[in-house]
């Protein structure tokens, strides 16, 4: 039995988090699976803030929960700039203060994730006088009227066209996600709302178009959407599956967002999940001993639960000197078979197997797709 809360509420943890690590069909989405459906009696409930594979839709619909499912020519779209769940006791201004930066982060990833590097001061303060200006003029700013502003500002804070000049980069990298065959997911108001009752709401991104760093773009902003709902500290108990988490963890600015998020889950009882194929998806984020990479440790050192699944042999020094394993331990790795792992919870580790009941079998199989 495991269950991160427990674990947390007896001490035996600091911060409920969990690392799941294993190659390619070695079982993992399989184990988050039963562990998040299985927890749903006790009262726990799911997300899973964006799927490329759509393999939690399945599993959402079967426990009464939702799917919401983006993709081009279908009518669903999700606002990443939406406000989300204010606290109650919060006063006006801190809440304009707190949507506006987490707005201003949110673009400052996406840009930097598109344009594969750091942004200028000069290219911040494009997006914060766009920012400012559209908020000014709407309730809910959306992404095309953040572009517009940033590629042609208002007059009056752009007397002599620099701001214009400044923000062009930045502009074109964020006219990606309304223009083109990104048109139509991100661009507008919300389709949908938040049901918090729901036992779990998954974001099926895998009719979106395929391509490594615009998927990673896409998922962050559905996670940006999903997280503003979560961060409701009487929410309960709460899983947040990031399945396929490498894609996100290998772009800078959307780890750096990730890390931020990931810190504060604890305080809203929230177990993030992130699953990998290699330890060193964390590893070959930035330049060695960089910011970025400091950070992909401390990810990692956040999440006292890692599960080891099957590892490539070259893998094997990597994965044991990143988690301390003994030589014992590393030796076990490739011989693991599917659905077995080395559980490391904080300094014990523990060898498991993850039995299927038939019937999660059935709604867990991701291989008929392959077979039929
Ligand atoms: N514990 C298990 N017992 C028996 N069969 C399993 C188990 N876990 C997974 N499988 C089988 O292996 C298949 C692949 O599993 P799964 O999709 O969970 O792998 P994965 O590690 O998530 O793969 P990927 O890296 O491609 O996402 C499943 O469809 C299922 O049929
Ligand atoms: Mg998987």
């Amino acid at each position: 039995m495991y269950d991160p809360w427990v674990l947390y509420a007896r001490g035996l943890i600091t911060a409920p988090n969990l690392v799941l690590a294993g190659i390619v069909g070695s079982g993992k989405s399989s184990l988050a699976k039963s562990l998040y459906t299985r927890s749903l009696p006790f009262g726990r409930r799911v997300y899973v803030p964006g799927d490329p594979k759509g393999e939690h839709t399945a599993v959402a619909e079967a426990v009464g929960g939702r799917a919401i499912i983006l993709g081009r020519g279908l009518s669903t779209r999700l606002n990443p700039l939406d406000e989300g769940y204010r606290p109650s006791s919060m006063s006006d201004e801190t809440w304009s203060s707190t949507v506006a930066s987490r707005r201003r982060d949110l673009l400052g990833a996406l840009a930097e994730t598109v344009l594969t590097r750091p942004l200028s001061p000069l290219e911040h303060t494009a997006i914060d006088t766009a920012l400012s200006a559209t908020v000014r003029g709407n309730d809910v700013p959306i992404l095309p009227m953040i572009v517009d502003h940033i590629l042609s500002p208002e007059s009056t804070s752009d007397p002599d066209g620099r701001l214009a000049e400044d923000g062009r980069m930045v502009g074109h990298a964020l006219r990606r996600l309304v223009a083109g065959d990104l048109a139509g997911l991100f661009d507008g108001p919300s389709t949908v709302t938040f049901d918090p009752t729901l036992p779990m709401i998954s974001l099926d991104l895998s009719r979106v178009a395929e391509n490594s760093t615009l998927i990673s773009v896409l998922m962050t902003c559905s996670s940006a959407w999903m997280e503003s709902a979560l961060l409701d500290p009487n929410g309960g108990q709460r899983w947040c599956i990031y399945d396929e988490a490498w894609r996100l963890m290998s772009h800078p600015a959307l780890l750096k967002r990730m890390d931020a998020h990931w810190r504060l889950a604890r305080h809203y009882g929230i177990a993030n999940m992130l699953i990998f194929h290699k330890l060193t998806d964390l590893e070959n984020v930035g330049d060695q001993g960089s910011a970025m990479r400091s950070l992909a440790n401390g990810l990692l050192a956040n999440a006292e639960t890692r599960i080891i699944y099957r590892q490539e042999s070259d893998q094997l020094g990597t994965t044991a000197r990143a988690l301390g394993l003994t030589s014992t331990e590393q030796k076990l790795l490739p011989g693991l078979g599917v659905g077995q792992g080395l559980w490391r919870i904080k300094d014990r580790s523990f060898v498991c197997q993850h039995q299927l009941h038939p019937a999660e079998l059935d709604l867990f199989d991701t291989t008929t797709r392959m077979t039929s």
